[in-house]
């Protein structure tokens, strides 16, 4: 039987017009009916600093270190800022990251869409944020990688998916990451009761 599954999206742009951020939508619109897409805002995170750790750290933190925790799985959809993936994003990872020993990413299973209004999809994005998480044993969806090229041409004026390609790629996309989800949150479960 299918569970319910909640997924954490992090978006990597804080513009109301964002593609990455409509493209979020589309996919959670398109995926399967079990996947819950839950959006943690990250903007309002203050910088990560080690002297804040306390007992009483930032209330943002808190917030958003909780939101994360009770998520089965991580979604990061992110344009490109040059050549890499933009400051804030990197950020809310080092402030997921800690206290030391309680990233609150261990063991999710993770997908990573890139957006761009280029042609090559914020590729240089997508692949450094692999590096960034690679250190927190998250399972990372392989395929289908996704880069999504001129992501401002996608959407009509109300900000609704106009382009099929794009649809049936997302739709494939949401697909794959249930079941990537299911296989390595699934077998964890059977592997528990057992
Ligand atoms: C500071 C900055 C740096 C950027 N660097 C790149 C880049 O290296 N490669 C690229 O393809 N696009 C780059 N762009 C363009 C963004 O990827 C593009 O504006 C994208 O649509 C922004 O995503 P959003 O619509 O979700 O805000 C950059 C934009 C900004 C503001």
């Amino acid at each position: 039987m299918t569970q319910p599954r909640t997924i954490a999206v992090l978006v990597g742009s804080l513009r109301k017009d964002s593609s990455s951020r409509k493209v979020a939508r589309a996919l959670a619109a398109l995926a399967p009916a079990n996947l819950a897409f839950d959006v943690v805002e990250i903007g309002d995170l203050p910088h990560y600093d080690p002297d804040l750790e306390t007992d009483a750290p930032p209330a943002a933190w808190t917030r958003f270190r909780n939101q994360v925790a009770k998520a089965d799985a991580v979604l990061f959809v992110t344009p490109e800022y040059n050549r890499s993936f933009p400051g804030f994003l990197k950020n809310a990872i080092d402030v997921g990251s800690r206290p030391w020993g309680k990233a609150v990413w261990a063991g999710k299973p993770a997908a990573i869409v890139s957006t761009s209004m280029g042609a090559l999809g914020g590729f240089g994005a997508n692949h450094a944020l692999r590096q960034a998480i690679s250190f927190f044993d998250m399972p990372l969806l392989g395929q289908p990688e996704a880069y999504i090229g001129a992501a401002d041409s996608l959407f009509d004026a109300s900000g609704a998916l106009a382009n099929e390609v794009t649809a049936s790629f997302l739709r494939g996309f949401g697909q794959a990451f249930a079941g990537f989800i299911e296989r390595v949150v699934g077998s964890r479960t059977v592997r528990e009761a057992a």
